[in-house]
């Protein structure tokens, strides 16, 4: 007798199959229609979306493990290392002719393996160090936890959002294998001083990691269109890597990133050989062994279908998008643009007396704009953040007059008064007195406990965080996490 509860559901027809996804899908944030300001890319441009879903399909079950058995992807990989190359300064006749790199799985993985690659550099440093501005993105410290590598992370100030070039260069010690920077920054959107940072780097013999995942392939067309975009690229002398993200603004589907490197030598250590065992000789150029065609194949097609004519007029709508954007927070009383945008990125603040931005991201959602709240960090404030693409520029006159309604909503609400003992709870807490108990028991008390998704009211839960320390935010996030990744049965 067979145990059902013990074995799978019988087989479905491949369209109810599909319905079930496509009714799963239903309950997700909109991944077009301009109104999801994080996550997700949309260039909005019709056919791009079929085109790369048939190019997936053509590769999706070839495998990046031996190069040799499927010479399509490696075509299409060095195109795509190429294409990044072109992009950011390199190539034939530049001053960096001989970049060479690797597609990996996204802006993670290209970050955990330029730290990777130069901690292996130096294999005779015992305790490797990166140094980071605190404006880097949260990668950098995975990469650090993973390879085990101490993170000299160097503060920036409020007013300025990047680091100070000598800050930087005093942070560089014997065992600083590699010094990294913003091009630009996730949260704000602004450029760090790449020259003067890479050349701290290069003096005290340094690696300089660009991390250009975010805006690698916008801002040289920004420049081209007139930006004064500084120099981030392999122009740069003491710049040895770059990172850019294929699935952001070269609007690939998810899982493609590139990791350039100034030279093969430099790229050397990034490798994992093993010889060892009884079966095949693995050599990886990247995380994964085994890699899927599929993303390579849609961000190839993707890549070629736009071009570069495609990417200078994505990069100008997406312009007057930001631009659009940042003049409807200016004309709102109570907000404050956190920089001047330079990139894709519009991020605000609330100015003394303005509203409760918490309650304003609620409003918002309210509305059907889908913003990312930034909680408060060491002297920065509490921000509201916009990733700004191309999908966008259709939608923008509508959104300053939304923007002043949830304002005025948001300031009738008040803000979000907590109880004061849940207060001094968070702020008094040490990492070392939150027992897994006593964070089940907060997340629960928030209404995060109950294993279901977030509602669109967040203001609460987002005051709660932003009162407590990074450590007490992980612990409370990692619990509710953690709650919702149950098996279904
Ligand atoms: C500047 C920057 N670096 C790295 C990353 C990490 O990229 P991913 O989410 O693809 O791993 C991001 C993601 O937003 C980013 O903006």
């Amino acid at each position: 007798m067979i145990d059902e509860s013990r074995v799978l559901p019988p087989g479905i027809a491949a369209d109810v199959a599909l319905s079930e996804v496509r009714q799963l899908r239903a309950g997700d944030r909109p991944t077009h229609g301009g109104q999801l300001f994080a996550y997700v890319y949309d260039p909005a441009v019709p056919g791009l979306d079929e085109l790369a879903a048939a190019a997936h399909r053509e590769s999706a079950h070839v495998n990046g493990l031996d190069p040799t058995a499927f010479p399509s992807l490696l075509a299409m990989e060095n195109a795509l290392v190429g294409a990044a190359g072109r992009v950011l300064g390199a190539g034939p006749g530049t001053t960096a002719p001989d970049v060479v790199g690797s597609v990996t799985s996204g802006g993670t993985e290209s970050l955990i393996l330029a730290v990777k690659t130069a901690r292996d550099a130096h294999p005779e440093i015992a305790a490797p160090r990166i140094v980071v501005p605190s404006t880097a993105h949260a990668a950098f410290a995975k990469a650090a936890h993973y390879l085990r590598v101490a993170l000299d992370v160097v503060p920036v100030s409020p007013d300025r959002l990047r680091p100070d070039p000598s800050a930087m260069a005093a942070a560089i010690r014997p065992e600083t294998v590699l010094v990294a920077c913003s091009a630009p920054s996730y949260a704000h959107g602004v450029v760090d001083p790449v020259a003067e940072i890479a050349a701290a780097a290069a003096a005290a013999g340094v690696r300089c990691h660009v991390d250009a995942c975010f805006g690698g392939w916008t801002l040289p067309y920004l420049r081209r269109l007139g930006e004064p975009v500084p120099a981030f690229d392999f122009a740069v002398p003491g710049v040895t890597s770059i990172s850019v993200d294929l699935h952001k603004y070269a609007y690939a589907p998810k899982g493609v990133s590139v990791l350039l490197h100034r030279d093969a030598r430099l790229r050397a250590p990034q490798y994992f050989a093993y010889a060892d065992w009884p079966g095949y000789t693995m050599i990886n150029p990247v995380i994964a062994s085994t890699r899927s065609g599929g993303p390579i194949a849609a961000a190839y097609a993707t890549l070629r279908h736009l071009g570069d004519d495609g990417y200078l007029r994505l990069a100008d709508v997406t312009r007057d998008a930001v631009a659009g954007l940042a003049d409807a927070v200016r004309a709102v009383d109570g907000l404050r643009l956190m920089a001047e945008p330079e990139s894709t990125v519009v991020c605000f603040t609330a100015t003394e007396g303005g509203p409760d931005l918490f309650v304003l991201v609620d409003e918002l959602t309210a509305r059907g704009w889908h913003t990312q709240p930034q909680l408060s960090y060491a002297g920065l404030p509490a921000s509201v953040h916009l990733t700004v693409t191309a999908s966008v520029a259709p939608r923008v006159a509508e959104f300053g007059p939304d923007l002043a309604d949830a304002v005025a909503a948001a300031r009738a609400a008040g803000p979000v008064a907590l109880p004061p003992e849940l207060v001094a709870l968070a702020t008094s807490l040490t990492p070392d007195a939150l027992t897994p108990e006593l964070v089940a028991g907060l997340a629960g008390g928030l209404g995060l406990g109950g294993g279901d998704a977030p509602t669109d009211r967040m203001a609460v839960v987002n005051t709660l965080l932003d009162a407590a320390p990074p450590a007490l935010r992980e612990r409370l996030l990692v619990e509710f996490v953690g709650l919702l990744q149950r098996p279904t049965w």
